[in-house]
This record gives structure tokens, sequence and C-alpha cells, in this order.
């Protein structure tokens, strides 16, 4: 894990490069999470180029079904998928990172027009982006570099472009349940006269959520931790990576996986000249992976403005895909 001794920003007098507009901020709602009780963070700010390379790992996991589930449900119904899509449609993907998924779909539509995918990792976007381009050469690909949970600012359609949104993953889950009604506002008015095709984790037995979010090799422990290491790299702050621990666990009631960093001893953070004390145990929420009913998400969505249409299952139902149409 890469991570930067205190000794070396404290002492040294090593000038930290100027901070960017991004730093500025991920350094104010660093300061603000300290100050939150309970402490909370975005869990955007697990995503620099290495976050994005710890959660590809993820993926792969053994542990990790979301990913494979929801592919092989891809792959069962992309067809009828294609036929709600249409023909020489705009893809808008949210959060697109490896721009991987994408694939199954674009192998099956009819003459899609664009494609456009939307990530807050720039450098990670452009990778995915070369390969994507090399393969599909009539293909016109459009990456936006943004930060989709802020505001959704597209260009104008085309007349006679249907644009359909894509987001996997269930990544809708990692917003709070205000923020996903907002989110799905906003997305049935950018996609207005086309659609969302929306992947979302359901509710199932908590033995195998938990083991998604706790793997034996402790790659989502490092995913974790990387909010820590990656404030260390580009804001030179002084977290000591081993006296935190992940910690995961499904809330039944809330139904959500909930990811915290836990302090494993008493501790003093220094952020920006103000110290904050940490006592051993207490803790710095990161992430919540919220899981749905498909029922809960149809409501959502119709709350939203958006159009319940077909919804897809793998056989054990535990990952769902949803066809919801935009307004017109
Ligand atoms: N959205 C997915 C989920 O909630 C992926 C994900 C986001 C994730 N953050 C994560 C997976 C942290 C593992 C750990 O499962």
């Amino acid at each position: 894990m890469l991570t930067r001794p205190m000794h070396l920003t404290e002492t040294d007098g090593t000038p930290m490069p100027a901070r960017t507009p991004e730093h500025l901020a991920f350094a104010e709602d660093l300061a603000q999470a300290f100050k939150l009780r309970p402490r909370a963070i975005s869990p955007k700010y697990f995503y620099d180029a290495e976050g994005s390379k710890l959660f590809e790992k993820i993926c792969e996991l053994p542990e990790y079904y979301p990913t494979r589930t929801e592919r092989g449900i891809l792959l069962a119904h992309r067809v009828a998928m294609a036929a709600e899509i249409g023909a020489d449609a705009e893809i808008v993907e949210f959060g697109a990172g490896s721009c991987e998924k994408v694939r199954l779909l674009l192998d099956v539509l009819e003459r899609p027009h664009r494609y456009r995918p939307v990530d807050i990792s720039a450098e990670h976007l452009a990778c995915a982006v070369d390969g994507l381009r090399k393969d599909y050469p009539g293909l016109d690909v459009q990456p936006l570099a943004a930060d989709y949970t802020q505001r959704l600012v597209l260009p104008a359609a085309e007349p006679g472009v249907r644009r359909v949104g894509f987001f996997p993953g269930s990544t809708l889950g990692n917003f709070t349940p205000a923020q996903a009604l907002q989110f799905l506002r906003r997305a049935g008015q950018a996609l207005r006269g086309g659609g969302l095709l929306l992947g979302v984790d359901l509710v199932k037995d908590p033995q195998v959520l938990h083991a998604a979010y706790n793997d034996s090799q402790g790659v989502t422990a490092a995913f974790n931790l990387n909010l820590l290491a990656r404030a260390n790299r580009e804001l030179g702050c002084g977290f000591a990576l081993d006296a935190f621990a992940h910690s995961a666990f499904y809330n039944a009631p809330l139904q959500r996986i909930e990811m915290h960093l836990v302090s494993r001893c008493r501790q003093n953070i220094a952020l920006d000249g103000q110290g904050h004390l940490m006592d051993e145990g207490e803790t710095l929420h990161t992430e919540n992976s919220h899981k749905f009913t498909i029922d809960g998400l149809r409501a959502l969505a119709l709350q939203a403005g958006l159009q319940p249409g077909p919804v897809w299952v793998d056989e054990q139902r535990w990952f769902s895909v949803h066809w919801l149409r935009a307004p017109d």
C-alpha cells in the first residue's frame, strides 16, 4: 500500500504540488467528514486511478457476485434489452469505469449512434476509451470526465437520436435513498424520449452479502483504505494506514451494506492545521450499498417520473436489470 510516512509531510518540508480545485474540494470534504457525527464521507473519493484499479479487482473476486451475476443477466437477455433500446440510440453510461459491460450491448444493438461514457476518474476513462475505439471503429465514442452525482449536463440531443442511459453495477445503491430519487429524476429529464437500463442488487441472505464485502484476499479492505492512502498522496495528509481497520456489515432494517474505517487506537488526526480526536473503535463511514426489492425499485422509479418496464433477473434472484422509460 502506498503511504506517506507522517514525518515526511511534517518535518522534511517537501512542498506538496499546488492544489487543484479537485484537491481543495477533497480536503474540504475530508475535514468536514471528521467533524460530522457520525463521521462520514462521500464514496466518490474512492475512485482515483488506484481506487479504480482496486475496484476492478473486487469485480473479479469469487465472493463478489454482483458483477458476474449482472453480466450473466445481460448476456442472457441482451436481445430483449436491445429491442427496448431501439435503433440509432446514443448510450450514456454513468460511472463507466473500464467500459467493459457496455460491449455486451454494443454487440447486439442496431446501429448504435454514439457511446458517451461518464466517469469521475479521467485517467481510468481515457485508458478504457482507447480500447473501445479500436474494437468498435464505426462507433462515435465521446467520453466525459465528470462527477454525475453533482449535475448531469449533456450536450443537446440531435433530432432523431434516442438517448438511453446505462447505469449498471448497483451504483444507484451507493446513493442515499434521497440522492437515488434525485438521480433518477434528473436522469429522466436528461433522457427524455428514451429510457434507462438500470442494474441493481437485490435483498438476499445476509451471509452472501457479508462475504461479498469481506473478501478473503483483503482487496475490499485495501479499496476502503485507499481513501486515506489517496488523502496522503494528494493532500499530504499523515494518515497511518495501519491505525485503521476495514469493517463491512449488513444493516438489515436499512437494507444496506455499510462500510466503515474503524480507528484501531485513540489517535489525533491533523487536517489542514486542525486536530480531530478519534477514539479506539470510532469509525469513519465511507460507503453504503443499498439492496433493493424489485417492487421497491419500481416504486422508486415511478416516484421519479420513470415508467417501469420489463425486469430481468438471474435464476437465484440475486440481481436485477430494469428497463425504465423516460418521459416524452
Ligand atoms: N456499487 C457496487 C456495490 O455497492 C460496487 C461498489 C461500490 C463496491 N463500492 C464498493 C463494492 C465497495 C465493494 C466495496 O456493490
